[in-house]
């Protein structure tokens, strides 16, 4: 009897942990972007987007854009004396205190191109 009485907890936990979908966390990573989903920006078009003005805020590491616009960390497009519309390559591995791992919170929205020919 405690042999049945255990199968169908077993039943019942399975069931459930198959209805949860392991999809529906808003992290932008879960999901591959369409690559037409994406924008293609030079170096000097980046620099547009630096979070003043009412401008969103860019910013590229190792060739992918990043929306900033919204990160509390990001205000007016500046974070611990850096500023967005440019690439951060090598100052968010060298210089920031994080790494790389700051990332995942923030969503892709391009990638950085040398020219548009
Ligand atoms: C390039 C893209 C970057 C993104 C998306 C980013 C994002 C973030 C986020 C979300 C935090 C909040 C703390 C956390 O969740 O761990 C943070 C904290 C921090 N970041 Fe960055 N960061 C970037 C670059 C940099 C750079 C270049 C520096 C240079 C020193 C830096 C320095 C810091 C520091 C000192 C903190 C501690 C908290 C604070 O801002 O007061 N970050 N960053």
């Amino acid at each position: 009897m405690r042999k049945v009485r255990l199968i169908i907890v077993f039943l019942i936990v399975g069931l459930l942990a198959s209805c949860t979908s392991p999809n529906d966390s808003s992290n932008p990573r879960d999901e591959t972007i369409p690559h037409e989903d994406l924008i293609e920006l030079t170096l000097e078009e980046l620099s547009y987007y630096d979070g003043k003005e009412g401008r969103p805020a860019y910013v590229a590491v190792n060739g992918m854009i990043y929306d900033v616009t919204n990160s509390l960390f990001w205000q007016s497009g500046s974070h611990n004396g850096y500023s967005a519309g440019r690439d951060l390559t090598d100052a968010i591995i060298n210089q920031s205190p994080h790494g790389l791992s700051t990332l995942t919170q923030v969503p892709i929205v391009g990638i950085l191109v040398e020219s548009k020919d």
